[in-house]
């Protein structure tokens, strides 16, 4: 089997650098599997949809082809065979893919695009369910969590730097509203799997962050 290597937690802890680094330190491929979740948000805002609307947004999935494909290294996704880029990033659409993670016809949805690139490729991917639904039998699964202020933080400079507006209190305000969302949701709710190993980031550069997940994984699969 590919070593499969699962980050879960919410947002702005880190998990996408840190996912990428190990992936890139392991020579394995990251999966970031939020994005499948935004470009199907991005789809419904495109098509004027409630994403809440849980029948509405159903019924465009059969309109959906969402790809993954890997370019120079870095996750790209394709929908109907356009690149999403940074429109999947602004605020709106993390909103978008918090309210249409939720539907089940969604999470059915893209189930099989992210086994199958687990199933044909050695990965680090990062999500919500990786480690309870996706991959449960993943080789280590690792929960990673920061204070609130310190991933809205985060999240507040990664948006300035893309050029996107908005103040370090509504990104905690949204931040706290999403996570709310995610992990009171009925389905594959965003928890920790019972076996998956906490590490708190608030407190760690990422190269230490990096290095103690390194470790984990090191003697999980008694290298
Ligand atoms: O990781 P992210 O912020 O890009 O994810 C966007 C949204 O997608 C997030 O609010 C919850 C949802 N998501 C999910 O439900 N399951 C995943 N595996 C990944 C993301």
């Amino acid at each position: 089997m590919n070593v499969q290597i699962a980050i879960d937690g919410p947002s702005g802890a880190g998990k996408s650098t840190i996912a990428k680094a190990l992936a890139k330190k392991l020579g394995i491929l990251y999966v970031d599997t939020g994005a499948l979740y935004r470009t199907v948000g991005l789809y419904a805002q495109m098509c004027g949809v409630d994403p809440h609307n849980a029948a509405a947004v159903a019924e465009l999935l059969p309109e959906i082809h969402a790809e993954l494909r890997y370019e120079n290294g870095s996750q790209q996704v394709y929908l109907n065979g356009e690149p999403t880029g940074d429109r999947i990033r602004t605020p709106e659409i993390s909103m978008y893919a918090s309210a249409v993670s939720a539907i089940p016809a969604v999470r059915a949805f893209l189930l099989d695009t992210q086994r199958e690139i687990a199933a044909k490729n050695g990965v680090v991917m990062d999500g919500r369910d990786i480690g309870t639904v996706i991959l449960p039998n993943a080789n280590v699964k690792i929960y990673l969590t920061a204070s609130d202020e310190c991933r809205a933080k985060r999240r507040f400079l990664e948006l300035r730097e893309k050029g996107i507006e908005t103040s370090l209190e509504e990104v905690l305000a949204d931040m706290r509203k999403r996570d709310n969302a995610d992990s009171s949701r009925e389905i594959a709710p965003a928890v920790a799997a019972p076996d998956a190993i906490p590490v708190d980031s608030s407190d760690l550069s990422i190269e230490e962050c990096v290095s103690q997940i390194e470790a984990i994984v090191a003697e999980k699969l008694g290298r």
